[in-house]
């Protein structure tokens, strides 16, 4: 194995280790705006670590240099990182319309309890002016 394969090997690992204590948190996170966070994070963090595998310098070069009956294997993991892709994209675009829908039902009811209260003191107001 040359440097430069080392040096790829050591970088995709280093990456794999980020990548899994992101998945933890992510798997541990109950909070729809944390999962929110860590769903951006998690795709910042793929965008770079896919596009360094898939590089000529990235896995390409240690498994083609190494073990090339095994590129087919390679090649179909290089597919699926659009699919993971599409799962992070799909799962990020439900947790933020969540979001939007929770902010959507605060405002309603704010607004239907503020009518309601002035509802009920305007015609109280006009109970006592009434009877008064
Ligand atoms: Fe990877
Ligand atoms: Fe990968």
């Amino acid at each position: 194995m040359t440097t430069t394969e080392a040096g790829s090997q050591r970088r995709i690992q280093d990456d794999h280790r980020s990548i899994r204590e992101l998945l933890a948190a992510l798997g541990g996170s109950e909070r729809v705006g944390e999962l929110t966070g860590l769903l951006e994070e998690l795709r910042g963090m793929l965008d770079t670590h896919f596009a360094f595998e898939e590089s000529e310098t990235g896995m390409r070069m240690v498994v083609a240099d190494q073990s090339p009956e095994r590129m087919p294997e390679l090649e179909a993991l290089f597919h699926e990182h659009g699919e993971i892709r599409g799962d992070v994209a799909r799962l990020l675009e439900t947790s933020q319309a969540c979001l939007r829908l929770r902010d959507a039902l605060v405002g309603r009811i704010k607004r239907h309890e503020a009518q309601e209260a002035e509802l009920l003191s305007s015609a109280l107001y006009d109970d006592i002016g009434g009877s008064g």
